[in-house]
This record gives structure tokens, C-alpha cells and sequence, in this order.
């Protein structure tokens, strides 16, 4: 009789799973065509397509300089005794110190764990000089990092669990148990949570404002920054689709959004039916109603599963999670 309770109590579960699930892939599967928007005079960048999907290969660092007439993309070489192999990057932020010195701060995710590693650049040498690793408890699931400070940055955790069947049961069941940290050698705290999953992070131009895209809840978050680094949230922009990664356009202030219109395809990957992308601009930020347009858009038969944008003197940069990297002029 036990048994058969609990089986039966195990049929409900499963039940509730399955349409949990449902409920999930409705939630993120908006299944729409992407109509193509492309601007002029597109490329892909060939150092950078990853046509091998090389999972084990070491992670690298490549610099393209955006003034040259046909800019390449070149890998850095580190140096400073670095653990080269076990090098598995994630979100970079660059902070430049009064000297005008360049550092790079790099989320990486060595044998799966989550630390941020400070580099220096070298532009005559082109090369990275490690500087050290900061590691912290609070420090899991790192996605993505901005740096305001020596030292002293902000940066997204995009799950809870590292167990590979828990996270999928977060995501299924939408908790909102994700946040964005502040870290300074001084004090280290969460400073906003409830996100479903925390991904790009990046500040404004005026360093006033600090936006965050929750990837799952297809949003972006426009938080005010304090003196104390705490935020405080301003307004949430709604996108109805993945919204990845962000940046800033450094001659408008507008944001530009990475985004993944086909998420399904994007976690179910099939060649034969590839996920698109989308690149998102969104103007007038922090007025009554911002103006959300569409710079790029391809149903992946050029670029598959956009992240981010970046973009400058009227050309553009986009990149993907593991596809190729497309430039354009705007
Ligand atoms: C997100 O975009 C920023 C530019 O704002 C870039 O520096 C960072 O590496 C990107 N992060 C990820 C995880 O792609
Ligand atoms: C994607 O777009 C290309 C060009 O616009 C078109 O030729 C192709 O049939 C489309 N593929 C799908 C799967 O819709």
C-alpha cells in the first residue's frame, strides 16, 4: 500500500513536471519567424567562427582594432604565469586607471568554478600580463562583470544550482534566486535579486545607471547606482525575447541588446534548423517610453544565437555564443 502511494505520488510529480515544462517552453518559445533586417556591407570576422564547436580547447583572448580600414582579429598572448589550459573565459570588463594604464578583468570558469582574473595589456607588446585571480564565496555562476574601480565591480550570477538537474528544475520553475554582486576588497554583497537569470551587465555612459538583462524573463533591468554601490531598480524595459547580452552605444547612450529569438532552437541545437539572432537598439532609455528597434536580424542561415553588440564610429560588432562574428557597417 506504501508503495503504491508513492508511486501514484511519483505519477502526480512527474505529471507536474511535464507540465511545468509545458508551461516553460511556452513561456520561452515565442517560435516566430525572424524577418530578416541586415545592414550594409556585412562580413563575418574568419578568426573568429567556431565552426568546430572545440569544447576542450583552452579558451583565448582576441583584440581587433576597430580604426583599422579591415581590422583582423589577433589572440593575445599572456604571460605572468598564467594557468593558460584550464582558461575558460566568460563576460570581460576593461577598466583604464589615471595613468592611462589598460587592465582587463576576465569571468572564468576553471574546472567549472567562477573567479575573476585581472590582466594587464600591453599595447606595444599586444599581449596580456596576468596580474592575479580574485576568488570569493559569494563569487558562483558568474556570468558577466563591469568594472567601475579598482578592484571594485559589479557582476550577474545567471543560476543558483550547479547540479546539472536541479538548475534545470530553477529553470522550470522560474525562482528568481539569481543576483547581481558588488565586489571590492573592502566588502563584497549582493546589491539586487529576483532575477531569473541574471546575464549581461553594463553601466552608462555617465556611470549613473547600471543595466541588467535577465536573459529567462526577457527584460532589462535600468537600476540607479548609489554612493554605497547599492542599486536601486528604476524601470523594467519588457523585449519578448532572450535578452543576453548589453552594451552601450558611446555616441548616443542607447542600449544595444544581443538577443535570442528561437531559444528552443538555441537549447535543442540542430544544424539542419539553426536558432536566429537578433540585435536589439533601444533609445531614450530612461524616458517614459523608450524606442526598441531592430539593427539586425537573421533566422540563422548567417549567424546563429546572437549574444552581443558592440558598436562604434558607425560600424558594428556582433557576436554569438558559439557561432561566428559578423561586422557591418551601420
Ligand atoms: C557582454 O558584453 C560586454 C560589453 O558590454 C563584454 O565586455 C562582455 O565580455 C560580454 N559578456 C559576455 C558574457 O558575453
Ligand atoms: C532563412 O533566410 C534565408 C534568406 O533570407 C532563406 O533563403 C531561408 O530559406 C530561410 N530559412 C528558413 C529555415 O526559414
Amino acid at each position: 500500500m506504501g508503495k503504491l502511494v508513492a508511486l501514484v505520488l511519483l505519477g502526480v510529480g512527474l505529471s507536474l513536471v511535464g507540465e511545468m515544462f509545458l508551461a516553460f517552453r511556452e513561456r520561452v518559445n515565442a517560435s516566430r519567424e525572424v524577418e530578416p533586417v541586415e545592414p550594409e556591407n556585412c562580413h563575418l570576422i574568419e578568426e573568429l567562427g567556431m565552426p568546430n564547436f572545440a569544447p576542450d580547447e583552452p579558451g583565448k583572448i582576441f583584440l581587433m582594432d576597430l580604426n583599422e580600414q579591415n581590422p583582423r582579429a589577433q589572440a593575445l598572448e599572456i604571460s605572468g604565469g598564467f594557468d593558460k589550459e584550464l582558461f575558460n573565459p566568460h563576460g570581460i570588463s576593461i577598466f583604464i586607471d589615471k595613468d592611462n594604464t589598460v587592465y582587463l578583468y576576465v569571468v572564468n570558469h576553471p574546472h567549472m568554478k567562477s573567479t575573476v582574473e585581472i590582466f594587464k595589456f600591453e599595447e606595444q607588446q599586444r599581449s596580456l600580463v596576468y596580474l592575479k585571480t580574485i576568488k570569493h564565496e559569494l563569487l558562483k555562476s558568474v556570468n558577466d562583470i563591469v568594472v567601475l574601480g579598482p578592484e571594485q565591480f559589479y557582476a550577474t550570477r545567471d543560476h543558483y544550482f550547479t547540479n546539472s538537474l536541479l538548475s534545470f528544475f530553477e529553470m522550470i520553475l522560474d525562482l528568481r534566486w539569481t543576483y547581481v554582486l558588488f565586489y571590492s576588497p573592502r566588502e563584497v554583497k549582493v546589491v539586487a535579486k529576483g532575477f531569473c537569470s541574471a546575464n549581461g551587465i553594463t553601466v552608462s555612459a555617465d556611470q549613473k545607471y547600471v543595466y541588467v538583462a535577465d536573459v529567462a524573463a526577457k527584460n532589462i533591468h535600468i537600476m540607479e547606482k548609489h554612493d554605497n554601490w547599492d542599486l536601486t531598480q528604476l524601470k523594467v524595459i519588457q523585449l519578448g525575447t532572450l535578452v543576453d547580452n548589453l552594451t552601450v552605444d558611446p555616441a548616443t547612450g542607447d542600449i544595444l541588446a544581443g538577443c535570442h529569438p528561437n531559444p528552443m532552437k538555441l537549447l535543442n541545437y540542430n544544424p539542419e534548423d539553426p536558432p536566429g539572432s537578433e540585435v536589439l537598439r533601444i533609445q531614450n532609455v530612461l524616458s517614459e517610453k523608450p524606442r526598441v528597434s531592430t539593427v539586425y536580424a537573421n533566422n540563422g542561415s548567417v549567424l546563429q544565437g546572437t549574444s552581443v553588440a558592440s558598436v562604434y564610429h558607425g560600424k558594428i560588432l556582433i557576436g554569438t555564443v558559439f557561432h561566428k562574428t559578423l561586422y557591418c557597417e551601420l
